[in-house]
């Protein structure tokens, strides 16, 4: 079968299409012919296994799995013969945040791995768009107290994280103030956000609201800045560390200060994500937001681009 390849960590030059063995399921694994996949944030880690610490999960000296990919939307074609909850033909997507090998043809998954069925009328493309940015927009949300009519600010709401964060916040009657881009405001606000900031021409930091979290989705404030925005019991979250790691030391001593605090959103159960993720696509309540397609022959063009920082939402690999 034809994979995305890599044997050692480095940028998109040292990616190959190449043909590889197609794997075989465990007794509790499933078969997968992928259909789709992103290339996404954590994607570009992996690949680079930077920042360091990332070598711990995906090999310390040189890569545990060669075949890149973290997320997947497909067909299964095979199940192993202890699988119960799926069957062969199910459509199903999935995600795995250390590496699952999905930039091929075909690739293996355990049924009790964070995989869920694609609902009725969602496109592979959608499906794989509602994986790794979702999984962190919840994770992000999940660590506070959602009342409805609460203010929030999303900070980078054109991203994969930021776009599935406004629509989660809307889903729970939160009243959403987005900042992107000036050429991004009108989809933005059609993701629901009440009020738009364009942070090409506004430092949102000086926005004279006054609101009960501020979520950054790509990590280029801090709290210090932030801080006037809050609430007395406001919180902040970001997806990044901060420029010195200072998000994990704010989140261990802000709580024991009262007032306004830091959270650092460290992700877990990606099973729960989907499945939420599933409800919501259902339901209409989510759409991925999708930038470009590229053929799984093109992905170091789509992992460049990624790692331009311009990607709007999900970017595609579609195999053939
Ligand atoms: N903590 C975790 O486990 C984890 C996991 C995955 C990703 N991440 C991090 O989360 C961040 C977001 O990832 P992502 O995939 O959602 O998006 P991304 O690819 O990092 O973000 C791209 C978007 O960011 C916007 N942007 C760029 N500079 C901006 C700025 N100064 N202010 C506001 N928006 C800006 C751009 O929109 P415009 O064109 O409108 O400017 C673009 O649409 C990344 O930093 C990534 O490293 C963290």
């Amino acid at each position: 079968m034809k994979a995305a390849v890599r044997f050692v960590f480095g940028p998109p030059e040292i990616l190959r299409i190449q043909e590889m063995p197609q794997p075989i399921p465990k007794p509790n694994e499933v078969l997968i012919k992928v259909h789709a996949a992103t290339v996404n944030r954590t994607d570009c880690a992996n690949l680079m296994a930077k920042p360091f610490i990332m070598r711990f999960v995906v090999g310390l000296m040189k890569p545990k799995l060669p075949i890149t990919g973290t997320d997947f939307s497909g067909v299964i074609e095979a199940v192993g013969e202890q699988v119960t909850q799926f069957k062969v033909g199910d459509k199903v997507w999935g995600f795995k945040d250390g590496g699952l090998s999905s930039h091929a043809e075909f690739m293996t998954f355990p049924e009790e791995g964070a995989m869920v069925t694609i609902p009725e009328g969602i496109s592979f493309e959608q499906a794989a768009a509602s994986a790794e940015g979702a999984h962190y927009a919840y994770n992000i949300i999940n660590k506070v107290n959602l009342e409805a009519r609460q203010k929030a600010l999303v900070n980078g709401a054109t991203g994969a994280i930021g776009s599935a964060l406004v629509q989660l916040l809307i889903a729970n009657q939160i009243d959403v103030t987005a900042v992107c881009g000036g050429e991004h405001v009108d989809l933005v606000r059609s993701l629901g956000a009440s009020v738009v900031i364009d942070y090409q021409n506004e430092d949102f930091t000086k926005d004279a609201g006054i609101y009960d979290f501020v979520f950054d989705a790509v990590g280029k404030s801090t709290f210090s800045k932030c801080k006037p925005l809050l609430s007395d019991h406001g919180i902040y979250i970001s997806s990044e560390l901060g420029p010195y790691s200072q998000n994990l030391y704010f989140a261990l001593v802000t709580p024991w200060l009262g007032g306004k605090k830091v959270i650092f959103p460290v992700p877990r159960d990606p099973k729960a994500s989907l499945m939420l993720m599933r409800d919501l696509l259902e339901t209409g309540k989510f759409k991925p937001l999708i930038d470009k397609s590229f053929l799984l022959e093109e992905i170091a063009d789509a992992y460049r681009y990624v790692m331009s920082g311009r990607k709007i939402g999900n970017v595609i690999v579609t195999v053939r």
